[in-house]
């Protein structure tokens, strides 16, 4: 059997499709078929003259979703958006679908997601599911032939990473666990073992919010790496972002069509980003028109967006407060009270899509700092040994799949980047 993807390849040839019927239209002596068979789109062309009556009957029977199999000539077709149609010469009907709920009319947002197992077949979700492959296929294509090596962290923790307000609880048979908001801790003895690694998971947080930048299960990819610091770290990020941008661009072209996205934005991003400091950006807040933001205070959306419109590219703003950060991250030794971390806000107002710091590597001050977020000792014992044995300066980052996809999509909401979406109001499908 033929896939449509492939349908290049097979000019002037008779090819077998499977597929399901997307649309139809009829002039009375062509039927013209919409099909779809998960890797592509065409149009299949009956015409009444030239195939044996049963089949242009059966053809006529076709709703919208019904499965078939298509047997045709491919031609190519300049007025064709794919650049192909297929002249159907035999049809083998699979099923007759019922009434399909998703019409080609516009719908509603919550039906549209009480459906999403249905609404993922249409263009537009198709592309974007499309996109976020190859954005993965990307990320780890820079990680692998860049000398990182994938290493899964368990999924079940004893203890939290990010913080303990947003934490899944669980039962672990009598003991209590907790679904992983981050597999940093264990990248960071991984990088101890295999200099430098990657993890790419689920990750869990119980938050609150409803907004169009969070879900509740989200996707992330961690590198850590040893022996590499601050600004090294910048580096790599913003390499791997340009390299995954390109790649989506080369190999999305039709997708990125679909969705209508202006490719002159993405076109444009190419390392290096420009860095400010939070320092910079409270003083550039404060002045254009959130006079009330304090030094320590956190960025909500409108901060991060008001920010990100001054640049054409991905932005990081760096040495945040130490105090408004994980206990993890290392102070600026020139002046501790901010700490060498970086968040990369996307343009175009898509806000934090990788979250990022050095490490502290001393034990002392590790201990130091688990002591003043109030940690429970034994759950991080392990974590704290780590230090004990060889430490050495360490970084690494985390990439939200979800909020990297949203912006290079051009996706209002994060609900359509993901195959079947946990918010916080919504558990189904
Ligand atoms: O900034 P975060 O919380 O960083 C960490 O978890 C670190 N441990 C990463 C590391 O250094 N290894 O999360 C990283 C990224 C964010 O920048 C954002 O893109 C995404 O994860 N993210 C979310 N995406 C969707 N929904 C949510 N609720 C998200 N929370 C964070
Ligand atoms: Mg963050």
């Amino acid at each position: 059997m033929t896939t449509i993807r492939d349908i290049a390849k097979h000019v002037g040839q008779e090819v077998k499709i499977g597929g399901w019927l997307y649309n139809k239209r009829s002039s009375g002596k062509i039927q013209f078929l919409q099909l779809r068979d998960g890797t592509g789109f065409i149009q299949g062309v009956l015409v009444k003259k030239q195939v044996a009556p049963e089949i242009w009957e059966d053809a006529k029977r076709l709703t919208q979703e019904s499965s078939v199999y298509v047997w045709g000539t491919v031609r190519s077709d300049e007025r064709s958006a794919t650049g192909y149609e297929l002249d159907v010469t035999k049809l083998e009907v699979i099923q007759i679908a019922d009434d399909y709920p998703i019409s080609n009319k516009e719908h509603g947002i919550e039906f549209l997601m009480d459906h999403r197992h249905l609404w993922i077949r249409s263009r537009k979700q198709h592309a974007v599911l499309t996109i976020r492959a190859e954005v993965i296929r990307a990320i780890q294509n820079y990680l692998d032939t860049n000398g990182f090596s994938l290493i899964d962290p368990p999924v079940l923790t004893p203890s939290s990473c990010e913080g303990t307000t947003d934490l899944f609880h669980t039962k672990y048979f009598d003991e209590d666990a907790y679904l992983s908001q981050s597999g940093q801790l264990y990248m960071e003895a991984a990088a101890m073992a295999m200099n430098k690694v990657y993890s790419f998971g689920p990750t869990f947080r119980a938050e609150k919010s409803k907004t169009r930048r969070h879900l509740i299960e989200f996707w992330m990819i961690e590198p850590e790496m040893a022996f590499v610091e601050h600004e090294e770290n910048l580096e790599i990020q913003e390499q791997m972002l340009t390299a995954v941008v390109k790649q989506v661009i080369t190999n999305c072209k039709q997708e990125l069509a679909i969705l209508g996205r202006d490719l002159t934005k993405l076109e444009n991003i190419e390392g290096p980003f420009p860095r400010i400091t939070y320092d910079e950006a409270v003083a550039f807040l404060q002045k254009e028109g959130f006079p009330e933001f304090k030094w320590g205070d956190d960025f909500g959306s409108p901060h991060e967006t008001l920010i990100a419109n001054s640049y054409e590219k991905p932005v990081f703003i760096t040495h945040f407060p130490t105090e408004l950060k994980s206990f993890y991250m290392k102070p600026d030794p020139n002046r501790p009270e901010v700490c060498l971390s970086a968040d990369l806000i996307a343009p175009e107002g898509y806000g934090e899509i990788i979250g990022s710091s050095q490490r502290i590597d001393d034990p002392i001050l590790l201990e130091e700092r688990y002591e003043a977020h109030d940690l429970p000792r034994e759950a991080y014992q392990w974590y704290l040994e780590l230090r004990k044995y060889g430490t050495v300066p360490h970084s690494g980052f985390g990439i939200g799949l979800e909020r990297a996809v949203a912006w290079i999509c051009g996706l209002e909401h994060v609900r359509e980047t993901i195959p079947f979406p946990r918010m916080l109001n919504r558990m189904y499908p």
